[in-house]
């Protein structure tokens, strides 16, 4: 059989922080060939499929040795002559060859990075780009993007509490029109912030990292910012990622940069507040993994008219997001591949999130390489929409640009999802 694997391959690169990671290169009998590579969270939700690292002092104990291991022993023997073309195969024995409920005996990095090198070599043995062997033969749409303007939370050493500023191009027409809009606020914003004297350079993701004395002059800064570029709120709206359990745990959030702890009720009122008042269309993980009355009283008060999504509260797990479902939780859900573990797991999220009407968005890790899967699986899938991080470094920009790719390949047929991606057409 030509899609037979023939070979599987584990290395240790390195993530867009400077830390080890894992990639995988597959092979099949017909020559084809595939890589994939685990992305890494910063903020991580407890929940989460486990990233497998080595301990001890080398590295800081983050090395991916044993994962490699994995990967080149018992990984490659499993899967050495099945079909690729078997996605769900592969990645159900990659599951019951782990046997733990978050595959935390082979590592979810060692998992993840196999199992999308599989789907990459069997589009490739296929002669068909990423996205195209995803799609099924389904129709596609370039997604919506949620790109940060502001880095703070976790990957910007705390400097705001909120964890991303984020705009989504929702009046663009065409991915390519989507990008010259967010291009301009970024810049705009960046030569504001300068101008005042708070731009301390690029966080994690990209995004500028702030010297605010508020959360909420960031937003004011943001909005402020889309209107210097020529936006209107209609053509350029405001996302945020609050990733609450970074300050939130047990009904007490505390907020270091505005020196305030907040109950539950009081932290709703003033997430209304900014809702009310700034042009947000899309609120993540307003409350934090723990908090699913925060949650609910949120979507309650807003979910008719934004977006709220389940990041660490949901982390792309088919029985968490039905039970958000069931609870009113929220309304749409961040698929991170590595949350899970493997791209079947993903898809099963996927799938269970559009049965149920839920937004869905393909999101990218604070920790990224050159890799570009995510942005074929945001558009072979038609999720809607895809988070890749800011605007600037290049393991960011390799997304967006190979969205371009797409587009231009799909020629007169391609469609934007623009404002239709987001849970809520405006
Ligand atoms: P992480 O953050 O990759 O550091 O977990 C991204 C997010 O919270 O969306
Ligand atoms: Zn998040």
């Amino acid at each position: 059989m030509k899609t037979q694997i023939k070979h599987i391959h584990g290395r240790r690169i390195w993530d867009s922080r400077g830390r080890p990671t894992v990639e995988v290169d597959v092979l099949l009998q017909d020559g084809s060939s595939g890589r994939g590579v685990a992305p890494a969270g910063a903020s991580r939700g407890s929940r989460e499929a486990l990233e497998l690292r080595d301990g001890g002092s080398l590295l800081n104990g983050l090395d991916v040795a044993q994962a490699v291991t994995h990967v080149n022993s018992e990984i490659a023997q499993a899967l050495i002559g099945r079909d690729a073309l078997a996605q769900e195969q592969a990645d159900a024995c990659l599951i019951a060859l782990d046997s733990t409920p978050l595959k935390s005996r082979l590592g979810a990095n060692a998992t993840i990075a196999t199992s999308v090198a599989i789907a990459q070599a069997a589009a490739n043995s296929q002669g068909q780009a990423l996205w195209q062997y995803l799609s099924q033969g389904q129709p596609v749409r370039l997604p919506l993007p949620q790109i940060q303007i502001f880095g703070g939370g976790a990957h910007a050493g705390r400097r705001v509490d909120i964890q991303d500023f984020l705009v989504m191009p929702i009046g663009a027409q065409s991915f390519d029109e989507a990008l010259v809009m967010v291009a301009n606020v970024y810049h705009a914003a960046g030569q504001w912030m300068a101008s005042l004297g708070k731009r301390h350079g690029v966080a994690d993701e990209g995004g500028w990292w702030p010297d605010f004395s508020s959360n909420e002059e960031a937003l004011q800064t943001l909005t402020r910012s889309i209107e210097l570029a020529g936006y209107r709120h209609d053509q350029v709206a405001i996302a945020l990622d609050v990733a609450a359990s970074e300050f939130g745990q047990s009904g007490r959030y505390t907020l270091g940069l505005d020196q305030h702890v907040y109950s539950t009720d009081e932290w709703l009122q003033e997430l209304l507040r900014w809702v009310n008042t700034y042009p947000i269309v899309s609120v993540e993980d307003p409350f934090a993994e723990d908090d699913t009355a925060g949650m609910q009283a949120f979507t309650h008060a807003v979910g008719q008219k934004i977006q709220v999504i389940g990041d660490d509260y949901l982390v792309t797990r088919v029985d968490l997001i039905e039970a958000a479902v069931r609870d009113k939780a929220c309304n749409a859900v961040l698929l991170k591949p590595n949350q899970v573990g493997t791209l079947s797991e993903t898809r099963q999220a996927m799938q269970t999130a559009r049965q149920h009407g839920f937004g869905m968005v393909v999101s990218a890790r604070s920790g990224e390489t050159e890799d570009t899967a995510i942005a074929h699986i945001a558009t072979g899938w038609d999720t809607g929409q895809l988070k890749v991080g800011s605007f600037a470094r290049s393991e960011r920009m390799a997304k967006w640009n190979e969205c371009l790719r797409i587009e231009e390949s799909l020629g007169n047929n391609s469609v934007y999802a623009g404002k239709h991606g987001l849970k809520l057409a405006l």
